[in-house]
């Protein structure tokens, strides 16, 4: 069976750490979209590593990583995050399978990214420059560069016509650039690819589940950027929800069981777009510093706020989430009362608990329910039991309105730093 886990936020919600958790119970992990506009942290044994294109079970020796056919890959980032791991002697002959039907990021979408983003001015997504959305375009226009066009003898060929293209569009844009730097170094990555395992990897995955081995789908970027339930415009390119895990791997969506939906015990958001429960002021900012929000692909701060749980919900039900997993929870231990927005109210007085569809042009109104705080120290707990009772009272209430059991709860960014409930429950 194929189980998920992804993100209920804006992403960057934890996934990382929490995939390097479960890993040890699948034999296959597996990315199904995003690219490098991810950036998932992993913590043990005191390092700290960031993937971003590759799946976070690659620390773990009897995991296969599978990079699926909805992923955008930048060979350049790729090299990269391979030579970041040299340290591990990870056998990546073994472990690592990319699909030849990955969406290749060549560096002109990397320069189209930036023109558009300047040209947008103070409307800019914020986005993270990656290529993203330009990649995805290209695919959906059908003119796109695959993962497999690099073993074509005409590889050279059809890249040099889509450059043209986007060249014609860089001339409206009036962006200046010069490719020839990135254009060496993205021709050697290239190279350097080929020495992997470049597959047809809905076979791989298909008979991996034949074969009766266990999948995790590591999901990227958060639900609420999907393109199609996200705050349009402001989302990423991609489907992140759980729908993406079927076109993203060509699995059969009777395959899907466990769906992990992961949130901070809070919320955060980077780049642009409507967050209803943001805090602009001083107790933003020591959330922030908490919780070391700062980006893990940008280094951009993140912008910091309560629990949102009318996003939380409708997330929760557009994943068919199974099983919440609560992270952070410690960054919360800083403050007596902690609060946590049950409705909005709407510019015309309104309530309601459902996201609006003009979420972007009006200003929300969070209605909050205040609930007292543990504000005490959380280190060194294992067990659930032995939590504070106002966790233990905030974990209940999310349950209790969500209607989906809270199986984690993720007390520091180490992997040993992690509460499991599953026997409790
Ligand atoms: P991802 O994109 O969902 O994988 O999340 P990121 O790695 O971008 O951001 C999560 C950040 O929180 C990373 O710096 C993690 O090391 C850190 N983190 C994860 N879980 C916890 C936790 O329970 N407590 C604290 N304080 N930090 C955590
Ligand atoms: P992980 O997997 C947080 C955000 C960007 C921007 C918008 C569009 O680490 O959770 P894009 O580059 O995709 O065109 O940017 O989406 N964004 C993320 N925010 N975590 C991520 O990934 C993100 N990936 C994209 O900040 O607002
Ligand atoms: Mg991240």
């Amino acid at each position: 069976m194929v189980d998920i886990l992804l993100g209920l936020q804006w992403g960057d919600e934890g996934k990382g750490k929490i995939v390097d958790v479960l890993a040890p119970e699948y034999q296959v992990v597996a990315r199904f979209q995003g690219g490098p506009n991810a950036g998932h942290t992993l913590e043990f044994d005191g390092k700290k590593h960031v993937l971003h294109q590759i799946p976070s079970g690659i620390f773990r020796e009897d995991s296969i990583n599978i990079i699926g056919n909805g992923v955008v890959l930048d060979p350049i980032i790729f090299r990269k995050e391979i030579d970041g791991l040299a340290a591990y002697q990870i056998d990546f002959k073994k472990n690592l399978f990319i699909s030849k039907k990955a969406s290749l990021i060549i560096p002109s979408h990397r320069l189209l990214d930036a023109a558009s983003e300047k040209s947008k001015g103070e409307s800019k997504i914020g986005s993270t420059l990656k290529g993203i959305g330009p990649t995805y375009s290209d695919k959906i226009a059908r003119q796109g560069l695959r993962l497999g066009d690099i073993l074509s003898p005409n590889f050279r060929k059809k890249y040099d016509e889509l450059v043209a293209k986007h060249k014609q569009i860089l001339s409206f844009y009036e962006y200046e650039y010069d490719l020839t730097e990135a254009e060496t170094d993205f021709f050697s990555a290239v190279e350097f690819l080929k020495g992997f395992n470049l597959v047809d990897s809905e076979y791989t995955i298909n008979q991996a589940l034949q074969s009766g081995q266990k999948i995790l789908a590591e999901g990227a970027q958060g639900s609420l950027l999907d393109i199609d339930f996200g705050s349009y415009p402001f989302v990423t390119s991609s489907s992140t929800t759980a729908a993406g895990v079927s076109s993203g791997l060509g699995v059969a969506p009777q395959k899907i069981k466990e769906v992990y939906g992961i949130f901070k015990a809070y919320c955060t958001r980077v780049g642009s777009g409507p967050f209803p429960t943001e805090l602009l002021e001083e107790t933003g900012e020591r959330m922030r510093q908490e919780g070391r929000e700062f980006g893990s692909t940008t280094g951009r701060p993140r912008r910091c706020g309560w629990m949102d749980l009318p996003a939380l919900k409708y997330s929760v039900m557009l994943n068919g989430v199974t099983q919440l997993i609560m992270m952070k929870a410690d960054v919360l231990n800083i403050f007596e009362e902690i609060l946590i927005c049950t409705h909005y109210q709407m510019e015309d007085g309104t309530i309601t608990d459902q996201l609006p569809y003009d979420i972007c042009d009006q200003k929300i109104v969070p209605v909050y329910k205040t609930l007292k705080g543990w504000h005490t120290s959380l280190n060194g707990l294992t067990n659930f039991d032995d939590m504070p009772v106002e966790l233990k009272e905030y974990t209940a209430y999310i349950e209790k309105e969500i209607g989906v059991p809270v199986t984690f709860v993720s007390t520091g960014p180490d992997r040993l730093a992690t509460v499991s409930r599953k026997s409790e429950l």
